[in-house]
């Protein structure tokens, strides 16, 4: 952030904490009950105290309140990450949980689930108090922790899943690779179950043995390219195996970023079955296709890969239809000097956060209500915290806010972006959709486009 806006920050900040809670007038509020044009107005207390047109200032004690003109601006439910990779505690040269809640915040986020593929690994209760105190400390949004299934994500034991659940955790992943053994993954799903909170187990859906030493899509292209492929089939029989381990413990499985056509079929099928299946599909997976590849530009090195045009539109139909309940990032910073080895060194994985609106208004065709859905409502749903997240806007809801300009155009300028990393596949791109402000718990963590901390 140069001096200049840091200043701008500041000033802002000063009239942010000055307030005497907000009014936010003309904007299009966009909730679960659908449309409409209203003023919201927020209460001191981080409360939303009214939501209507010609609102009584006055009878709810808000006269001394700003106003804020958010007219053209989409007023929702401010939007939840249930795939954020926050690199900390390990890895914080490519991302800290400060600069990620950042990021997440710039992106109309308030709330994310970090993912446990950190160093050490997120399995035990001790790491999981650490990445919420370094969410509350850095204050921004809020910050959730996954755990991992196995201890070590290395799928030989399970983590001391009763103690996470207990800590607060809701999504137990061992994300980055997915629990290969059958077994092991039946007794995870058979333990979760009995577990007083309700909990999901998220899975990463690769089976290894077919995609050890792959790189890309295996298709036309890879052999093409030489580059050794990952088939659609080494996601699909886990996806596969999963939807019968849900059918036979009844417990909750949520499918994470979904690359394929076929999977989307399976997920379909399974959820006509009445089975208790979730899943989410990336921005990338849903405007992104294998022939990025060609370039061997890493930063399109991801996993699961990017795909065919085909999958790309049974993705897309998968959100239409709600077969997909969830928009998911799979944030995934890595440092410049990792992505800058070869294709087949370098790690997999693109940042996500800062521009998941754009491209998802981009490319989906969808009413507002639904991205609201995909993009808040059910994610929150999903992480357990619909108490605090993608709620209803009407008094007493928690003033957990985004508004953005579903209109509005801007570039993707990595140097820009609140990240710590630099890997956006989006860079030079121009976008369509852009946060203005993002209120956490009745605050400003961005306002006019500037992150306040
Ligand atoms: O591309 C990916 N990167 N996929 C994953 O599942 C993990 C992630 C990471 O942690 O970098």
């Amino acid at each position: 952030m140069s001096k200049n806006s840091n200043n701008n920050a500041t000033n802002r900040k000063a009239i942010v904490s000055e307030s005497a809670g907000w009014i936010l007038t003309g904007g299009r509020v966009v909730d679960r009950t659908g449309e409409r044009i209203a003023d919201v107005a927020i209460a001191p207390d981080g409360t939303i105290a009214a939501v209507g047109v010609d609102l009584d200032l006055k009878a709810l004690g808000l006269t001394k309140a700003p106003v804020l003109d958010v007219t053209g601006c989409v007023v929702s439910p401010g939007f939840v990450d249930i795939h954020t990779h926050l690199r900390e505690p390990g890895r914080e040269e490519a991302e800290t949980i400060e600069s990620g809640s950042r990021a997440a915040a710039l992106g109309g986020y308030t709330a994310v689930v970090a993912m446990p593929n950190t160093e050490p690994t997120i399995d035990s209760v001790a790491v999981v108090r650490q990445v919420l105190d370094a969410g509350l400390a850095a204050g921004l949004c809020d910050v959730r922790s996954s755990a991992s299934i196995t201890l070590g994500r290395e799928g030989d034991a399970l983590s001391p899943m009763a103690e996470l659940a207990a800590a607060g955790v809701r999504i137990f992943t061992d994300d980055g690779c997915g629990v290969q053994n059958d077994r092991l993954m039946r007794r995870a799903l058979e333990y979760a179950s009995g577990l007083p909170e309700s909990v999901v187990l998220a899975q990463h859906c690769e089976v290894e043995a077919l995609s050890h030493g792959g790189h890309m899509h295996e298709g036309e292209w890879s052999s093409r390219l030489g580059i050794p492929g990952i088939p659609a089939e080494a996601e699909e029989l886990m996806v596969f195996r999963d939807i019968e381990l849900a059918r036979l413990t009844g417990a909750r499985v949520h499918f994470l970023h979904l690359s394929t056509a076929r999977s989307v079929e399976l997920v379909r099928a399974a959820k006509r079955d009445g089975l208790p299946i979730t899943a989410e599909v990336t921005p990338h997976h849903l405007s992104l296709d294998e022939t990025r590849l060609t370039t061997f530009d890493t930063v399109f090195k991801v996993n699961p890969p990017l795909r065919s045009l085909a999958d790309i539109a049974a993705l897309r139909a998968g959100v239409v239809d709600g077969t997909i309940d969830a928009l998911a990032t799979d944030h995934a910073p890595h440092p410049r000097r990792d992505k800058e080895l070869t294709l087949d060194q370098a790690p997999p994985g693109m940042l996500g956060l800062e521009t998941a609106l754009g491209v998802a208004l981009g490319v989906l065709d969808v009413s507002l209500t639904q991205l609201v859905r995909i993009m808040s409502i059910h994610p929150a749903q999903i992480a357990g915290i619909a108490d605090r997240h993608g709620r209803d806007i009407e008094p007493g809801a928690p003033a957990n806010l985004v508004v953005f300009d579903p209109n509005a155009t801007w570039q993707v300028v990595p140097e820009s972006l609140a990240s710590k990393s630099r890997n956006t596949p989006y860079v030079g791109m121009t976008l369509r959709g852009k946060v203005r402000h993002t209120i956490y718990n009745g605050e400003f963590s961005v306002f006019d486009g500037e992150a306040q901390r």
